[in-house]
């Protein structure tokens, strides 16, 4: 196994680059830069272990391992012919090309992905007289083609499927949040795990779900079995059992509550399923309830909530909702802080509390905004919002 520290990038959502960065820090990466969607940062083999495992916030964790000029197809063709493949996949392995390409030269992603794979397969029939199959199906070896202009990157990708697919959640109900964005935001929170956590509008259970997993030191790929990185070559198990066993040993009590709820019973049973399929369940309390009956636990409390917003609710009924949201957090919460995400601005005047933060965060393709408010006693007589 490789002992001697490279570069990796670990990419992940806007906003989150912060929350990443110091992730990376606190299990000792080194070299660490805040780039755009990502954060590179060295290390060797067990940081690579770790990196996937533990980071909360990345998506996936690459592996450059190739970098060259190429001003046409055929520079790129060239160059990519040159590598010495063959050192780590054999010639009846399964490839696959993930591009991302940014350039006026290589206008088509997939037509520079093709190129690659070409130049790939032509140098193994020609040493081989076989060729490597290419598809996303299982595949051996995974390379990120990623092209900025005429700069060429090519890394592998260690973590295979995005790390959001966390491998928890049994279901989902509509709109689920994405598991790196919710770690993302709890730790944007600021939330130090010294007070309980409480999600009035639970849905599937995601939130609640990073919350405990995040209070409990759980690893964030705890539930997780596949990583592409155990298909290569150099691949150590006793090493990565290593990182998991001595991760796994970290994991510790949380003396607050978890607590989430929703109003449909749908959302209920399907989060119940999904902390359940985790053990979590005796660790969360889940109730079927309508924000306005519901208290939130005893003492302080964090609240974070991804209410409905976007194309599914009529405007009325999102305004409606957003004015109850403000007149629950008057009445139930003052002395606690709340953070709402949503993409509409406009239903967060209905909030009717001025936010004292406000992040900008992307769900999907939404652009939103993660509000907090500091809800005190007396809130009841707030100035509306003026924006
Ligand atoms: C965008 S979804 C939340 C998704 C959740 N974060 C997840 O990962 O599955 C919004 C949730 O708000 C719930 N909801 C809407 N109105 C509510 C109300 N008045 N009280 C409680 N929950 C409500 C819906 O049932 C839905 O599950």
């Amino acid at each position: 196994m490789e002992n001697k520290d490279f570069k990796m990038v670990a990419k992940t959502m806007y906003g989150l680059e912060d929350v990443l960065a110091n992730e990376i820090e606190a299990i000792g990466g080194k070299n660490i830069e805040k780039l755009n969607r990502a954060v590179s940062f060295e290390g060797d083999m067990n940081m690579l272990y770790k990196a996937n495992y533990l980071l909360r916030t990345a998506i996936t964790i690459l592996k450059p391992i190739y970098s060259f000029e190429a001003n046409s197809d055929r520079e790129l063709y060239d160059n990519i012919y040159k590598y010495k493949w063959e050192k780590l996949l054999n010639a009846d392995g399964v490839l696959s090309i993930e591009p991302s390409v940014y350039s006026s030269i290589f206008t088509h992603s997939l037509y520079a992905s093709q190129k690659t794979k070409d130049a790939i397969c032509d140098r193994f029939r020609r040493m081989f007289n076989q060729r490597p199959n290419v598809s996303k199906e299982d595949p051996d070896l995974i390379l990120n083609l990623h092209i900025n202009e005429n700069q060429v990157t090519v890394s592998l990708n260690s973590s295979g499927e995005s790390l959001h697919k966390r491998n928890y959640r049994l279901r989902a109900e509509m709109a689920p949040i994405n598991e790196v964005l919710a770690a993302g935001l709890i730790q944007l929170s600021g939330w130090q795990r010294d007070c309980n956590f409480f999600d009035p509008m639970c849905g599937s259970g995601t939130m609640v779900m990073e919350a405990a997993m995040y209070a409990y030191n759980i690893p964030a790929q705890y539930y997780r079995y596949d990583f592409a990185f155990k298909k290569w070559g150099d691949f150590s198990m006793p090493e990565f059992k290593r990182v998991r066993d001595e991760a796994n040993k970290q994991i510790k009590e949380f003396d607050y509550e978890i607590w989430g709820s929703d109003i449909s019973g749908a959302a209920i049973k399907t989060a119940t399923e999904n902390i359940t399929n985790a053990k979590l369940h005796k660790d969360i309390e889940l109730f079927r309830a309508d924000i306005q009956e519901q208290n939130p636990p005893e003492g302080k409390t964090l609240i974070i909530m991804n209410p409905p917003y976007g194309q599914r609710i009529e405007t009325d009924d999102l305004f409606n909702l957003y004015d109850l949201i403000g007149r629950v957090f008057k009445n139930k919460y003052s002395g606690n802080t709340a953070w709402v995400i949503s993409s509409d601005l406009d239903a967060f005047k209905h909030i009717g509390l001025r936010p004292s933060q406000k992040i900008t965060v992307y769900n999907s393709n939404l652009e939103c905004r993660f509000c907090k408010y500091e809800i005190y006693e007396g809130s009841k007589k707030a100035k509306k919002q003026q924006e």
